[in-house]
């Protein structure tokens, strides 16, 4: 079996060499590929993938990134790319769709409120006016990138001036605006991680004093968590509507117990909760990678 890690970093990355050697572990020929550089033909030879000048020859791959994208033309290509393979019969994970519904927060969250999976109150706007509103029904929200992660470029906003001068600069630079109530939880937020149709793992991750985002990134701790069958009901369900192989799904705790689903990502890092877990993510991903080539 051929299986490709793939991802734009020139060269692997650390949770893409630990995919590429868990492969190796379960005998599967592993190899790495940069997705600028794969190319998908198709005419009257039929669907052919190639990387370079090189035709490949794949039965599953994982997409770990799909680069920083600088123009909607990438994206298509880059998304298209994972479905001509789809339609070649190449198992991707995450799939195409789940690329396309996950990827951007104002998709992902819109389809999990309508499927009734608890999100913070959101509105996405180009309008400044809508967002000023917002902070003053609200009192607090949060104003994050549509696409964004690791917790950069979201503000913590409570005062409508701010929030008028922060909307109208990205109005400006023709960025939308994702205006979002903000949850009062308590200095940590949940992070469930996904494989197949299961949890594989959970870990707490605790926000440095008197800070409120909780990203590793952002100097976050991470602890074991315990899932409830509420929160597994949750999670299951964002899964299923975001069509996802595997999956990091933050969770926020609300003050009156509830849960509220920040995000799912769709490819997400381990690190944080691998060591408060033990859990290795890499190893069950692969296997089940493996698993869904065989069928
Ligand atoms: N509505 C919110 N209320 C409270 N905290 C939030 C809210 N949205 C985001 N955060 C905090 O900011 C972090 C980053 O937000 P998130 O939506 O997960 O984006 P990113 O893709 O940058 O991780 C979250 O893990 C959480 O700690
Ligand atoms: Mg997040």
């Amino acid at each position: 079996m051929n299986v490709g890690v793939v991802h734009e970093a020139p060269r692997p990355t650390k949770s893409s060499m630990e995919l590429l050697k868990a492969f190796q572990e379960l005998g599967v020929n592993a190899k790495y590929y940069r997705i600028s550089r794969l190319s998908g033909a198709f005419g009257e030879k039929g669907l052919t993938i190639r990387y370079g000048k090189h035709v490949v020859h794949l039965d599953a791959i994982v997409v770990r990134s799909l680069g920083s994208i600088m123009t909607t033309e990438q994206l298509l290509k880059r998304i298209g790319l994972l479905r001509e393979m789809e339609l070649k019969g190449i198992v991707v994970v995450n799939p195409s769709e789940a690329f396309i519904k996950a990827r951007d927060k104002y998709t992902s969250l819109l389809l999990l409120s309508k499927n009734k999976v608890p999100v913070p109150d959101t509105i996405v706007t180009e309008d400044v006016h809508v967002v000023v509103d917002a902070v003053k029904e609200w009192g607090t929200v949060v104003i994050k990138p549509i696409i964004g992660s690791l917790g950069f470029g979201s503000v913590k906003v409570n005062d409508p001036d701010i929030a008028y001068r922060v909307a109208k600069t990205l109005l400006s630079l023709g960025h939308p605006v994702y205006v979002q109530r903000y949850i009062e939880k308590p200095g940590r937020d949940i992070r469930v991680f996904t494989v197949g149709k299961r949890i594989l793992a959970a870990a707490y991750r605790i926000a440095p004093p008197g800070q409120w985002k909780t990203n590793v990134a952002q100097g976050a701790i991470t602890k074991p968590a315990r899932v409830d069958g509420v929160l597994e009901d949750i999670v299951l369900r964002v899964v299923e509507v975001l069509s996802l192989e595997y999956a990091g799904i933050d969770v926020a705790e609300a003050p009156n117990g509830g849960y509220y689903v920040l995000e799912a990502n769709v490819a997400p890092l381990w690190e944080g909760l691998a060591k408060a877990t033990g859990v290795n993510p890499a190893k069950a991903i692969a296997r089940h990678v493996v698993e869904l080539a065989r069928r």
